[in-house]
């Protein structure tokens, strides 16, 4: 490449830039974008991201949350569950006896105290929510359907399961899991 061919390339680099540049300054120009008088958003039914915190009473405002599954358990597709499962066990075992993987064994968690599987070590968060608690079905709901946003801090690495009718199934399986299955609600 000689000193004239290196002119030119620089020469038309530098022409691109100008062209660029003359378009986004014209186009400035000639559409005037007003500066909102509120910036960002407002979300109709109140706070943004409430998550379980508010509990959804007032009157179907907290589209956030999950869709409650207790009424559809009883007629719920443990086999469609135990597909829904699959997600799960790249983490956790099921079976009676199964071993902890990154996540604790599952085999009879619904009842279970929360964080006190034998052998696994569970986070600060786990450990914090869970004290004195066991999972039951609202709070299984709340943390399949978003992990972090019922335990804030959890290990697990989960997005959740957002269709409710999935969820459903996937607890309905979970209550299988066990010897004595738990009563349904
Ligand atoms: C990427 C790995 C991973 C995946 C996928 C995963 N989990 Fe977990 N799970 C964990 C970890 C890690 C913990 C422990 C969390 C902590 O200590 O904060 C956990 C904890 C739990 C607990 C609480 C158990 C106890 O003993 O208190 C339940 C219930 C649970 N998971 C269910 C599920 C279900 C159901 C699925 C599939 C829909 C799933 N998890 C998918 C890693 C995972």
């Amino acid at each position: 490449m000689n000193a004239m061919e290196i002119n030119k390339m620089i020469g038309a680099v530098l022409g691109t830039v100008f062209a660029i540049l003359t378009i986004s300054i014209l186009s400035d120009a000639i559409f005037d974008r007003p500066a909102p008088e509120k910036p960002g958003y407002v979300l109709a039914g109140g706070e943004a991201g409430g998550g379980e915190a508010g509990g959804g009473e007032a009157g179907g405002a907290a589209a956030a949350g999950p869709e409650d599954i207790k009424a559809l358990l009883a007629n719920a597709n443990i086999e469609a569950g135990a597909t829904v499962f699959k997600k799960c066990t790249s983490c956790h075992t099921a079976e009676k006896g199964g071993a902890n993987k990154v996540g604790p064994n599952l085999f009879g968690v619904i009842g279970r105290g929360v964080g006190t599987h034998e052998g696994f070590s569970y986070s600060a968060a786990m450990k914090e929510y869970g004290a004195g608690k066991s999972w039951d079905y609202d709070a299984l709901n709340a943390f399949l359907f978003a992990p972090k946003g019922a335990v804030k801090g959890t290990a697990m690495g989960f997005a959740g399961v957002k269709k409710t009718d999935e969820r459903a199934n996937l607890v309905a399986y979970l209550r299988s899991l066990a010897d004595t299955p738990v009563p349904l609600p």
